[in-house]
């Protein structure tokens, strides 16, 4: 699986965090878009990254995150085909991927801390889809 990953300065300490769980995984390479420093930096261009390479199929997930992860899940789901879920815990993590298909997971880099981030994570990569009646609600999204 191939994960875009992107930030802002507020997303950037969890984001080096998140990228050394992830790499040496077997089976998931990161693209990471940045930044790499705490420099005041727009929020929307990095979105628009993350989910160019979602859209183009460069990437099959996407992981955003800012100091709320507020700005970077609006301007995530104005993408057609883009299911941005700003996840504070397991349980929506887990119902955004089963439920809603959320192609893309957002967190909060100054509300969510490190321990509990990784298994927001882990729960959001290993949950499917359960489609059925699921799947007509999503494609009603992008009509
Ligand atoms: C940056 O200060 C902050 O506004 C940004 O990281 C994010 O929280 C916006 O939604």
């Amino acid at each position: 699986m191939v994960i875009a990953i992107a930030n802002d300065h507020g997303g950037t300490e969890l984001k080096r965090y998140l990228v050394e769980q992830l790499r040496g995984r077997v089976g998931i390479q990161v693209l990471d878009f940045g930044v790499a420093d705490l420099q005041s930096v727009d929020y929307p261009a990095y979105a628009q990254q993350v989910c160019a390479a979602l859209r183009s199929g460069t990437a099959e997930r996407g992981i955003l995150l800012c100091g709320t992860g507020l700005g970077m899940s609006m301007a995530a789901n104005r993408f057609p085909g883009i299911r941005a879920a700003l996840c504070h815990d397991e349980f929506t993590a887990r119902l955004s991927r089963q439920h809603n298909d959320a192609n893309i997971l957002v967190l909060g880099g100054r509300v969510t801390g490190t321990a509990l981030a990784a298994a927001i994570m882990e729960t959001w990569l290993m949950t499917p889809f359960e489609e059925g009646r699921h799947l007509r609600r999503i494609q009603m999204m992008d009509v």
